[in-house]
């Protein structure tokens, strides 16, 4: 290119030569930073209004720049006008396009910004306008688990600790317990979004600017609390992007985990769900397989979430202040992982809608598996004897059982009295799992009684946060 035309870049000024083209394609970001149009011409917007309301543009500049701004916006969706990839970035993009436009007049609309507070707040912008969505299909995964929830309160299966039969739960607490963990990533995203909510525009490149513009107007006008109060923070700032794929990779972890067991229970050894064809694959090679492609994707992409945020937590540790160009690298990180959490949460829910349940070998998993001779203990327990001499005595129990071959369920109170006098017929009761289920009726256990009020308790959080979601989407 020749100096001429180099004098044109954002920058040029002081340059003789174009960069190498090797550099510039190692440092351009157009391919990436392209999805934060809207943002950008947003923020741009209220930068040209806020000149224009203080006096430091006319008010005929500023409008003739809003108003290109808008016709922008309206090309690119309607792809109208396609980006220059020569352009360094989306900001370079969108004001080379303006130039096109107004001519000389586009050079004002840089007047007391820089791209250092532009991007800070273009990607500011885009994760809060992200958030709702992201919210609102982490909701809808969560009532897709009480809706199963409420179909299985009387469904059992072993519940496991150490991956071995512990004690009877029922399906509906187990689906409960993913719910809360999910609960728990809203509350992450909607906190995450609050703190994110101020302002960097007016920061200029780094110390502030000596021309006379009103922060809180732009700030107001782009719905942030406030402006951030330190300029030199407010461009290297980047806490919430590690903040938002933290909790990115803790809904990913979350995914993983479920579909962790929906392939364990998808397995002829446990049978306990059978996946719907839409969300399975077969074998080029062996006829009979379906395999459970979908739930290992995502237990897949979890660990590149993992990854990202590692990714980023390392690129800012040794970072001075104030902007440095590795900050650039925050959004193809974020982008990837959001894009592959909010198919992971559709797809998450669509399996578990489709899923068949196949009740009954849950059940029989629980036959002769001893995983209620708690409730055994906690029967001499209720009779008077100390924890510590029940559990032996149970122990006993089970050590018989196992030496003649039979379960808990198959006792006689013969051979219940033999090891106490203490058992009486409800015993046998007791070491049946729908009544072990039953009695397990304190605030948090799996009778069905408490997972009602377990239910009722989740569908007010959800309500909560939907609502601070769409206080969020539409701030006041
Ligand atoms: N593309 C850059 C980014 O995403 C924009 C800011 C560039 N600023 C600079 N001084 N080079 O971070």
């Amino acid at each position: 290119m020749p100096k001429e035309q180099a004098n044109q870049r954002m920058w040029g000024g002081r340059f003789d030569k174009e960069p190498a083209p090797e550099a510039q394609a190692f440092s351009h970001s157009l391919f990436i930073d392209q999805r934060l149009w809207s943002q950008d011409i947003q923020g741009s917007i209220a930068h040209a209004r806020m000149l224009g309301i203080t006096g430091i543009l006319n008010q005929h500049e500023a409008n003739t720049l809003v108003q290109a701004l808008l016709e922008i916006a309206h090309e690119i969706q309607e792809g109208d006008w396609l980006f220059d990839y020569e352009a360094e970035d989306i900001h370079t993009a969108i004001e080379q396009r303006l130039y096109e436009k107004v001519g000389a007049l586009a050079g004002k609309l840089h007047t007391a910004r820089s791209r250092n507070d532009q991007v800070a707040t273009d990607t500011r912008l885009w994760l809060r306008e992200m958030t709702p969505k992201i919210g609102h299909t982490l909701i809808e995964l969560c009532e897709a688990l009480i809706e199963l929830a409420e179909q299985h309160m009387l469904t059992l299966l072993p519940g496991l600790t150490h991956q071995q039969h512990a004690q009877p739960v029922s399906l509906a607490h187990h689906l409960m317990a993913h719910l809360w963990a999910l609960g728990r990533d809203l509350e992450r995203l909607v906190q995450s979004a609050h703190r994110m909510n101020l302002c960097p525009l007016g920061a200029g490149a780094l110390s502030g600017t000596s021309i006379p513009i009103d922060r809180e107007l732009t700030a107001n006008e782009l719905g942030f609390s406030l402006p951030i109060p330190n300029s030199m923070d407010a461009v290297s700032d980047r806490d919430f992007v590690a903040d938002y794929l933290y909790t990115f990779t803790m809904i990913m972890l979350h995914l993983s985990r479920i579909a962790q067991e929906l392939i364990n229970w998808s397995t002829p050894e446990y049978g306990f769900v059978e996946l719907d064809d839409a969300y399975t694959t077969g074998s080029s090679l062996m006829p009979q397989k379906k395999n459970p492609d979908i739930a290992e994707l995502i237990r897949g992409r979890s660990a590149l979430a993992v990854g990202n945020l590692t990714a980023w937590l390392t690129l800012l540790k040794g970072l001075p202040l104030t902007y440095n160009r590795d900050l650039q690298d925050d959004k193809p990180l974020l982008f990837a992982t959001f894009d592959s959490m909010l198919p992971a949460i559709r797809l998450t829910r669509a399996m578990l809608q489709s899923a068949r349940w196949n009740t009954e070998r849950m059940r029989s998993a629980l036959v002769g598996d001893f995983s209620t001779a708690t409730e055994l203990a906690d029967y001499l327990v209720n009779k008077g004897l100390p924890f510590r001499e029940a559990h032996h005595v149970v122990g006993q129990i089970v050590r018989d059982c196992i030496q003649q071959g039979i379960g808990l369920e198959a006792l006689t109170l013969d051979i219940l009295r033999r090891h106490s006098p203490l058992f009486e017929e409800d015993a046998l009761q007791a070491v049946q799992p729908e009544q072990a289920v039953q009695a397990k009726r304190v605030l948090g256990g799996t009778a069905p009684e408490a997972v009602k009020a377990q239910i009722e308790h989740a569908r007010k959080v959800l309500n909560l946060l939907e609502h601070q979601l769409h206080e969020l989407a539409n701030p006041v």
